[in-house]
């Protein structure tokens, strides 16, 4: 192919010519991403520093099935309306400025209910990816989970998204999906013990710091703020490792019924918190 190529070379310069000077090298343009929709409403997140806000909110989206069963509606419904309130939620984060947002979707154990239902579930999530809803936001998505039970289509799909969205540096969106706690731990344990049959690592020196770069996701930070809806007060084998020093939220309403006011208002919370990781109270109470 070179010796097809015509040679072009800069003309001749006359001795004494100036220098030419070289172009400037022009920065690849960042990509501009679309803000989110506001909230119909018009109501603005509200302003709290970066600096306040919790880096990681992890979030059990409880409900769909009551929000269904009350309107008379086949479960899937239920799991339909809160699809439309991942979305919601979504854009309030990215109005916010969270950095890292991580979605309880599908259980390890959430196998065993019907084959319906989770053929409904495993369909929705397939249309909601394949819709790519977030292509224009600054949105990395990311699937936390165990890779091999999913339906060939949707892993792909999901391993796409994480791919393509992959330099975007705004939320990162996380979804965990065939995702549990103890399932978690236990492949860390294997990859370490693994490590230490290789001779590699000491058993009797392995740390926190050893056991968190074993994790599937190592990059993934710990939870400040666990946020479960749906009036239930359990964490449900959701990211143990990570939530070991989250602050809880419960609250009453339905996952459905949820809107980016109601991510808000948790944040809110949070930011009220005292947060004293296992050190001595920054402000004791008077006896
Ligand atoms: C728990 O409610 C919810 C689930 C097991 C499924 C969560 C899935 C979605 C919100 C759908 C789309 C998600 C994304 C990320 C696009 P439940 O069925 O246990 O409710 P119940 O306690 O009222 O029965």
């Amino acid at each position: 192919a070179w010796s097809l190529t015509p040679l072009s070379l800069p003309p001749s310069r006359p001795p004494g010519a100036p220098q030419p000077v070289p172009a400037p090298v022009r920065p690849a343009a960042a990509p501009a991403f679309r803000r989110p929709p506001a909230h119909p409403s018009g109501e603005r997140p509200p302003a709290i520093p970066a600096a306040h806000l919790p880096t990681h909110v992890a979030v059990i989206m409880d409900g769909n099935g009551r929000w269904a069963q009350q309107r008379g509606l086949p479960r899937h419904e239920g799991h339909r309306a809160g699809a439309r309130a991942v979305r919601e939620v979504v854009h309030g984060a990215l109005e916010m400025g969270l950095r890292h947002l991580t979605l309880y979707t599908f259980s390890t154990e959430n196998w065993s209910r019907d084959r319906e239902e989770v053929d409904a579930i495993l369909g929705l999530l397939r249309d909601e990816v394949a819709d790519n809803h977030f292509r224009d936001l600054d949105v990395h998505m990311r699937w936390h989970g165990r890779a091999g039970r999913l339906p060939t289509d949707l892993a792909d799909l999901l391993q796409l998204r994480e791919r393509t969205t992959r330099g975007r540096t705004g939320l990162t969106l996380t979804m965990c999906i065939d995702y549990g706690g103890r399932d978690e731990i236990t492949r860390t344990a294997a990859a370490l013990a693994r490590r230490a049959r290789a001779g590699q690592l000491d058993p009797d020196r392995i740390t926190d710091e050893d056991f968190a770069r074993h994790l599937p996701h190592p990059d993934m930070p710990d939870v400040d703020l666990l946020w479960r809806t749906g009036n239930e007060q359990r964490t449900s084998n959701f990211l143990p490792w990570h939530s070991a020093y989250a602050e809880l939220h419960f609250t009453p309403g339905l996952w459905p019924d949820t809107d980016r006011r109601d991510l808000w208002q948790a944040v809110t919370a949070y930011t009220g918190r005292q947060r004293r990781l296992g050190a001595e109270s920054p402000n004791p109470l008077p006896l």
